[in-house]
C-alpha cells in the first residue's frame, strides 16, 4: 500500500506506522500452498485420521472449520478488526541504533507486537477465538499459558466479548512472574498453578510434589480436561494449530506493507519458535510471495529459533507424538522431544514446549526453514545490547532471535553484504524482569537438553503404541 508517507526515504525512517484502514481484512492460509500435503492428526485409539466433528466437544466449530480450510484467504470479521484497532496496526521499525552500534551495513527490520495491551502478539487470535466462541453461545474458556503471555492474551479477549476464563499456568512460570497472573486476574480469569488440585490428571500430580515445577504439556491436559467435564467450556490453544497461526498473519502482511513503503524486501525473516505462531505469522505473507505468487524480488531465507534447552527443531525427531503430558490429545506430525518432556526452568517460558506446529515440521522437514538454538545466557546478552540500544527491554523469547539477528548483522560487517533483515519483537520484556536481574547477578545456566533424554522418551511412546512408526502420512515426506 503506497499512501503519502510512502514518500518516504529508506534512510529517513525510525519507524513505519499504516493508518488503521491499512489492517489487512483478511488472513492468509497456508494450508493449500504447503509443498506436500500436511500429514492428518490421528486418533490413537482408531489409528485413524481424526474426523472434525470429534473435535467438537473441544474447540469452537468455526475454528474446527479454518483448522481443515483450503480457502488461502479467510476474512477477518469487522468486530475482531474493530478490537485489533485498539493496538493495530503494529509499528515496524528500523533498528538503526543498533545497526550503528554493530557498525554492519546489513538494514535490520522488527516488526514490534509488544504494543497490544498484554503486551505480545498473542491477542491477535485470542481475539478472533473468544469471538467465535461467544458467536455460538459457549460461557467459558480454559487455557494453559507457560510464560502467561498467552494467558493473559486470552484473559484480555474473553474480557471483552463477556466471557469467563479459567487459565492454568506453568507452576515454574508462575512462580518466576507473579505480575502476570496479576494481570489475568485484573481481566477477570480464574487462574490456577498447574499442577493444580482442579483436575484429576493435575491433582495426581500435585499430591506427590505440591512443588512440581509442571511444563505446558501438563498444563495443556489440565485445560482440557476442565473443559470437556463442565458444560458450555470450550478449550482454546494460544499456538500450534493451524487456526492459531493463522490468525498470526496480520503480521506478516502488516509487515510487508510497510517495507513496501520504504522500497524494501527482506532478504531473511527470522522469529523465535516456541509452537510456531509468532514466527508464522510473521513468514507465511513472505513464504507466499517466493513460492506461490513468485513475485518476491528475492529468495527470502526463513530462520527459526529456540533455547537449547528446549532443542525441538535442531534435536528433536520428526514423528508423531501427543500434544500434552496426560495423552489426551490426538498424535499430531511434528518434531518432537517426547510428551512427557520437562524443562529445565529457562526464562523463556514460551519456548518451553516439546514440539511445534504441524505445518512449521512440514516446512522444516522439507527444507524451507532454517533453525538456531540458543543458550539463555548468550540470548540474555543480545537483549541487553538491544535494550541499550534499542531502548525496548525485550521478552527473552523472542531475544533468541536477537542474537541470531546481530550474530548475522557481525556476518554483514565481515563480508559487507547490506542484507535487510526482518525479525518479529512479539513480546516486550516488562513483566521479566526478574530473569534480567538473574542475568546481571550471574545465576543464570546455560542450560544443554541431552538427546538421550529425547530417544528415551520416544522410547516410552514406542513401546506404549508399537504401531507407531507404521504411520503412512509420514513415509515419502
Ligand atoms: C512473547 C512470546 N513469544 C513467543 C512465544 C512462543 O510461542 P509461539 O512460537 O507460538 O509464538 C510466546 C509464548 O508464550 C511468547 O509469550
Amino acid at each position: 500500500m503506497r499512501t503519502g508517507s510512502a514518500m518516504m526515504k529508506n534512510s529517513d525512517n525510525r519507524k513505519v506506522l499504516l493508518d488503521e484502514d491499512g489492517m489487512p481484512k483478511e488472513w492468509y492460509n497456508i494450508l493449500p500452498d504447503l509443498p506436500a500435503p500436511l500429514p492428518p492428526p490421528i486418533n490413537p485409539a482408531t489409528k485413524e485420521p481424526v474426523k472434525p466433528e470429534e473435535l467438537e466437544r473441544v474447540f469452537a466449530k468455526e475454528l474446527i472449520r479454518q483448522e481443515v480450510s483450503q480457502e488461502r484467504w479467510i476474512p477477518i470479521p469487522e468486530e475482531v478488526r474493530e478490537v485489533y484497532r485498539l493496538w493495530r496496526p503494529t509499528p515496524l521499525y528500523r533498528a538503526r541504533r543498533l545497526e550503528q552500534y554493530l557498525k554492519t551495513p546489513a538494514r535490520i527490520y522488527y516488526k514490534f507486537e509488544g504494543v497490544s495491551p498484554p503486551g505480545s502478539h498473542k491477542p491477535n487470535t485470542a481475539v478472533a477465538q473468544a469471538y467465535y466462541n461467544m458467536k455460538e453461545g459457549i460461557e467459558r474458556l480454559t487455557t494453559e499459558t507457560g510464560a502467561g503471555q498467552w494467558g493473559s492474551s486470552l484473559a484480555f479477549a474473553t474480557m471483552l466479548f463477556g466471557l469467563k476464563c479459567t487459565v492454568y499456568m506453568v507452576r515454574a512460570s508462575y512462580n518466576q512472574k507473579p505480575y502476570r497472573a496479576i494481570l489475568m486476574r485484573s481481566w477477570g480469569a480464574e487462574i490456577h498453578p498447574s499442577p493444580s488440585d482442579k483436575t484429576n490428571f493435575g491433582r495426581s500430580l500435585y499430591e506427590k510434589d505440591p512443588n512440581h515445577p509442571g511444563s505446558l504439556g501438563i498444563a495443556i491436559s489440565e485445560a482440557i480436561e476442565d473443559a470437556v467435564t463442565h458444560d458450555n467450556t470450550r478449550y482454546t490453544l494460544g499456538s500450534v494449530l493451524n487456526h492459531v497461526l493463522m490468525h498470526q498473519t496480520v503480521q506478516g502482511l502488516e509487515a510487508k506493507r510497510q517495507l513496501e513503503m520504504l522500497d524494501e524486501y527482506p532478504d531473511i525473516v527470522a522469529g523465535c519458535v516456541g509452537g510456531g505462531s509468532s514466527f508464522s505469522g510473521l513468514f507465511w505473507p513472505f513464504y507466499y510471495d517466493v513460492y506461490v505468487s513468485k513475485k518476491a524480488p528475492k529468495k527470502t531465507k526463513f530462520v527459526a529459533t529456540e533455547p537449547t534447552a528446549c532443542p525441538t527443531m535442531t534435536k528433536g525427531v520428526y514423528t508423531y507424538d501427543f500434544g500434552d503430558t496426560a495423552k489426551m490429545t490426538p498424535l499430531l506430525p511434528m518434531y518432537t522431544l517426547g510428551s512427557d518432556f520437562i524443562p529445565a526452568p529457562i526464562h523463556a517460558g514460551g519456548l518451553r514446549y516439546h514440539g511445534d506446529a504441524p505445518t512449521l515440521c512440514l516446512l522444516l522437514k522439507k527444507g524451507y526453514i532454517e533453525p538456531h538454538a540458543y543458550n539463555q545466557l548468550e540470548v540474555f546478552e543480545a537483549a541487553s545490547i538491544f535494550a541499550r540500544t534499542e531502548g525496548i527491554v525485550p521478552a527473552p523469547e523472542p531475544s533468541h532471535t536477537i542474537k541470531y539477528v546481530i550474530d548475522e548483522a557481525l556476518r554483514c560487517k565481515q563480508t559487507g553484504e547490506e542484507k535487510v533483515i526482518l525479525f518479529n519483537l512479539c513480546g516486550h520484556g516488562y513483566f521479566d524482569l526478574q530473569a534480567y536481574l538473574d542475568y546481571f547477578e550471574g545465576r543464570l545456566q546455560p542450560f544443554e537438553y541431552p538427546e538421550e533424554a529425547i530417544r528415551e522418551s520416544l522410547n516410552r511412546l514406542k513401546s506404549e503404541l508399537p504401531w507407531i512408526d507404521q504411520v503412512p502420512y509420514l513415509k515419502n515426506l
